[in-house]
């Protein structure tokens, strides 16, 4: 398994979903190599949930990290789960054009570019 994959998977056994208990994991690989990893943290009031892939996001971008490579997202769903809409524009405005790897414990597998998923965008050249 590819090691972006692995570290994502590895992430979501930290996940606190204790209100969805639906538990995803995500790792963000920069330019220099450095993987920054993430899980889905919920709370009780429900809309302070934040997910996977925004965490990694925020940790990297708190680290220095500013140029990505790819963002492995793991969920237990046999139909690929992919980022949110509010990640998908987080995941846009720091990482362009990013390519995204989603996966399941059992090994299936999956590789998308976010302009798939996320068509004529709103960002900084919109201002
Ligand atoms: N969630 C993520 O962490 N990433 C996604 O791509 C989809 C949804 C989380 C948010 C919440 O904790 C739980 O999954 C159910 O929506």
């Amino acid at each position: 398994m590819d090691s972006l994959a692995a570290a994502a998977l590895a992430a979501r056994d930290h996940a606190h979903a204790p209100f969805s208990h639906f538990r995803v994991g995500a790792a963000l690989e920069d330019v220099g190599g450095r993987i920054h990893t993430g899980c889905n943290v919920e709370n009780a009031t429900y809309g302070l949930t934040i997910c996977a892939e925004r965490v990694a996001v925020f940790k990297a971008v708190s680290e220095g990290a500013r140029e990505f490579r790819r963002i492995a997202i793991a969920a237990d769903t046999d139909q690929l789960t992919p980022p949110c809409g509010a990640c998908r524009q987080i995941l846009w405005e720091f990482c362009g054009n990013i390519e995204l790897i989603l996966v399941n414990p059992r090994g299936a597998a999956e590789s998308i570019r976010l302009s798939d998923l996320f068509p004529r965008p709103f960002d900084a050249s919109c201002l």
